[in-house]
Formats: C-alpha cells, structure tokens, sequence
C-alpha cells in the first residue's frame, strides 16, 4: 500500500491541495545572446553550448509585484475563481522592489483580495518552499484558495559587465492556483547557510557607525560549485522522494527541474535513467528566472494539455542559500 505523506485521510476527508488554475507572465523585451555579444565578450555559441540559452525576457520597466500580478490574474481566470474568494497569498521573490511591502502584498492589493499575504525567500528553491508553507495553511484548516507565485527581475540584481552570470538570468513570473484536495504528497527542502558559493548581498546604504561598508547587492556565484550541488541534490532527491513514497520514476509523467543550465538537466537525466523527453524545459527562451522558472514551466505544460488528472510530476530545485526542494504532485 502507498504511504502518501503529506496526506492525512480521515473521516473522508483529504487535507492538502491540489492546483486548478496556472498562470504566467514574461515581459515583452526579448535578449538574444547576440544582443548581449554586442557589449560583452562572449558569443551565441558558447552560452547555447555551456549553458542552453538562446533568448531571455527582460523587464524593461515591471518589477517582480507587476509580473507577479499578471500570473495571479492568468491562474485566477483558469481556476475560475475571484480575488475575494483567496484566504492566502505567497510570492517566492529575491527582487521585489521593496522589503516591505512585499511582493505578494503588492500582489494582494492589485487584485484586491481580503487575505493574508508574505512573501518567502529562498533563491531558486524559493517557490517549493512557498508550496510547502501553503499545504501548511491547507493541513491546519486555514485556507481553502491559495496563490502561490514565483517572481523575478533578475536583470535589476545582476552585474550587466560580468559575462559569467549575467547571460545566464531572465525576468518572469508563475502563478497556481491551490483548492483543499489530494495533489500534494511530499515534499524534501534543504539548506546549507553557504555563503561562499553564491551570495547575492542586500546593502543599500552606509551607517556612519558601521566600521566597513555594507555590501551592495549583486548576484555572485561559483558557477562550477553551483553546477556540482546542483547536479547531486537533483538526482539524489528525485531518487529519495520517490522511494519514500514508494513510486517508480516510471510512474512519473513528467520532471519539472529548476531552469539554470541544459547541462545540469542532461546529467540528471541520465543519472536517473530518465528518458529526456520526460525533463519539461523553456531554458533555450527563457533562462533561468530564480524562483520563477518552475511554476513559468507548469503553465506551460498546462496550457498544452499535458496533464490529465492523476499524473505524477516531480518539481525539483537548487539555488542560493544553498538550498534545495523536490516536490511530488499529483495532478
Ligand atoms: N562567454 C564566454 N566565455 C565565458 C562566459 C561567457 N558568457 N562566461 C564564462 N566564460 C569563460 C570563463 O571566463 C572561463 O574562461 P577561462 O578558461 O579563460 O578562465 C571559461 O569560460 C570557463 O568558465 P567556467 O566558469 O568554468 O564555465 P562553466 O562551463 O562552468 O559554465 C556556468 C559557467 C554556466 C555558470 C556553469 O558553471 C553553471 O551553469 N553553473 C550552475 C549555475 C546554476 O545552477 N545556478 C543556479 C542557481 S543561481 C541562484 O540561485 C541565484
């Protein structure tokens, strides 16, 4: 008999959530690797070959709140239900404009819903961590609508002279829409506290007490560290939420991998002995968009009606912090 965690079924009844509704929203000004050749020393060839990318979506003039709204709007409409009815709000972002309000209270107010709303940071894992604390909102009884959102303008934290990170990032945004129900079964996040592999500092002034200056913020990585965690949690989470939920990789319909490079994917892929058309990826339009690529993917994948009621998707991230999460739908 399976063991589905995070499912607790009682007296009939089912407390965890399942996703109605998907939205998401890239800003119009599309960057080509040649754009980006034109000031910088690098070329279409070796970001395609090193990383994946051929294009991104860079916000011109949206923040992360704006992008954000557009995605709720699009997973409200799918789902069919209004702003009013929503009990819960997260928005996984790094970039918001302001720390406070956050960016899924600048969400809330565009839509004027009635609820409560925080936004949760955990770099690229951010968005199944946000998952996470809403199935725990669903689980006490405290939300039957949700919004969960990934949202980021990545271009406003990157250094533009830096050929080594800056081509890898876009901006965009994802939205679901959640109602108390079966699709969540487990969940595995982790963190480190690493700060020598990718750190991205928050200073924006100096205080005249303060003995050295504060740290401006700006995305550093050790890509080849990055590249290395990332290929190890992918494969060793996939392989671990399955067996704990005592499911076959081949029962799974699709992997949905956090977008940051085509390399990462292709290894896990054969890692796991995973056919490579079941890993969803946008990375060639897109790039990696932090903690909005995996819901930005599930739209995708939902809009082309590729997901019929009782599909298993794994949803799996690494990034700063360094943190990790592998999560198991239902669909
Ligand atoms: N164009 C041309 N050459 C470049 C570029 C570029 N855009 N960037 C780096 N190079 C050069 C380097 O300078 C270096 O040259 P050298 O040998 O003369 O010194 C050479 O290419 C190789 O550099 P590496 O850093 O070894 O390149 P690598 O193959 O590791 O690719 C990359 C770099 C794409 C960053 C890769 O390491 C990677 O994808 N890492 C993982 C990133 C990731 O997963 N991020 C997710 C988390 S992000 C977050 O949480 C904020």
């Amino acid at each position: 008999m399976r063991l589905l965690i995070n499912q607790q079924v009682g007296k009939g009844k089912v407390v965890s959530f399942r996703i109605i509704g998907t939205g998401s929203y890239l800003p119009s000004k599309i960057v080509t690797n040649d754009d980006l050749a034109l000031t910088l020393d690098t070329s279409d060839e070796w970001i395609k070959q090193r990383v994946g990318i051929s294009q991104r979506h860079i916000s011109t003039d949206e923040s992360a709140a704006d992008m954000g709204y557009k995605a709720a709007l699009r997973a409200l409409e799918m789902g069919g239900v209004s702003p009013d009815e929503l009990d819960l709000i997260i928005a996984a972002s790094i970039t918001g404009d302001t720390i406070c309000p956050t960016v899924a209270g600048l969400v809330q107010k565009k839509l004027g819903a009635k609820c409560v709303s925080f936004d949760i940071n955990s770099a690229c894992s951010g968005f199944l961590f946000a998952l996470d604390t809403a199935a725990g909102f669903f689980e006490r009884g405290k939300a039957k609508k949700a919004l969960v959102i990934g949202s980021e303008r990545m271009s406003k934290i990157l250094d533009w002279d830096d050929r080594s990170t800056c081509v890898i990032f876009g901006d965009g945004a994802g939205a679901v829409l959640l109602e108390a129900g079966d699709g969540y079964v487990s969940s595995k996040l982790t963190t480190e506290g690493e700060d020598d592999v990718i750190k991205i500092p928050s200073g924006v002034n100096n205080s005249p007490f303060y003995e050295k200056e504060v740290e401006k913020g700006k995305v550093f990585m050790d890509g080849q560290e990055t590249f290395k965690f990332a290929v190890n949690t992918i494969t060793k989470e996939i392989t671990e939420i399955a067996e704990e939920n005592d499911i076959s990789l081949d029962e799974i319909k699709y992997i949905v991998p956090h977008q940051a490079n085509i390399r990462i994917i292709q290894y896990a892929s054969k890692r796991l002995h995973i056919p490579g058309e079941k890993f969803c990826v946008n990375i060639d339009r897109c790039g990696n968009t932090s903690a909005a690529s995996i819901p930005i993917v599930l739209d995708e994948l939902c809009r082309m009606n590729k997901l019929k009621e009782g599909d298993f998707v794994i949803l799996s991230a690494f990034g700063g912090g360094l943190s990790s999460a592998t999560t198991l739908i239902k669909w």
